[in-house]
């Protein structure tokens, strides 16, 4: 039987954003956070980290619902109702892991702290935009497991941004991207 990987979960510092980025442009093909962004003070990054490498990482911020409705017009568009009744909002971002890391319990252990993360700072609900491949949603177990439930599709969700940053989709290829989106509230 494989040894146990010991991993910590921590809190991201400002000398991981270059590894995050690296594990970013490798499972989705980019990564256009900047110091900024990521350590701005909305901004929650979690790292998983083994033996002071980067090999999985998490983001997410709580934003009013105001905000919310700024910046993801697409969701909003979708008129859903625990979205509109709610003042303080969870979003959870991008989770990733190095392919090799996978499957041990980093990405679930990421994925908890972000949650745990946005309840301590009262978000009333929490929302997760997940990317929906020919092969499914790499997340599902865990949205399920977690108890989020699917609320929206919105197809070809990245196709604009795709062509906005260049980005070659690792499902799709050169852009524009035309995955689904999938919309899950817990
Ligand atoms: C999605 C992703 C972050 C999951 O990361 P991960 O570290 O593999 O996640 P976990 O190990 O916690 O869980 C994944 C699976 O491993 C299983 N697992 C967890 N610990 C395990 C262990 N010790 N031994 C064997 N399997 C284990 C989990 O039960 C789960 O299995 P299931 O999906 O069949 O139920 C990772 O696959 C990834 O980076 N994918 C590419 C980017 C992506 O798609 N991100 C999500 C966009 S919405």
């Amino acid at each position: 039987m494989p040894n146990q990987l010991t991993y910590q979960t921590v809190p991201a510092q400002e000398n991981h954003l270059e590894q995050i980025r690296n594990i970013g442009i490798d499972r989705f093909g980019y990564f256009h956070h900047t110091h900024e962004t990521l350590f701005d003070p909305q901004t929650i990054a979690y790292c998983g980290i083994i033996d002071d490498k980067v090999v999985g990482y998490g983001i997410c911020k709580v934003m009013s619902k105001q905000s919310f409705q700024n910046q993801y017009p697409k969701i909003s568009d979708k008129n859903i109702s625990s979205i509109n009744n709610s003042s303080k909002i969870g979003v959870m971002a991008s989770i990733a892991v190095i392919e090799k890391y996978c499957r041990q319990g980093i990405g679930n252990a990421i994925f908890t702290a972000r949650i745990t993360a946005v309840k301590e700072l009262k978000a009333d609900i929490i929302i997760i935009k997940v990317w929906e491949t020919s092969a499914g949603i790499k997340l599902l177990s865990l949205l399920n497991n977690h108890g989020f439930e699917r609320v929206a599709t919105i197809p070809d969700y990245w196709k604009e941004e795709s062509c906005k940053y260049s980005y070659v989709c690792p499902e799709c290829g050169s852009p524009p991207c035309t995955c689904n989106a999938v919309l899950y509230i817990l």
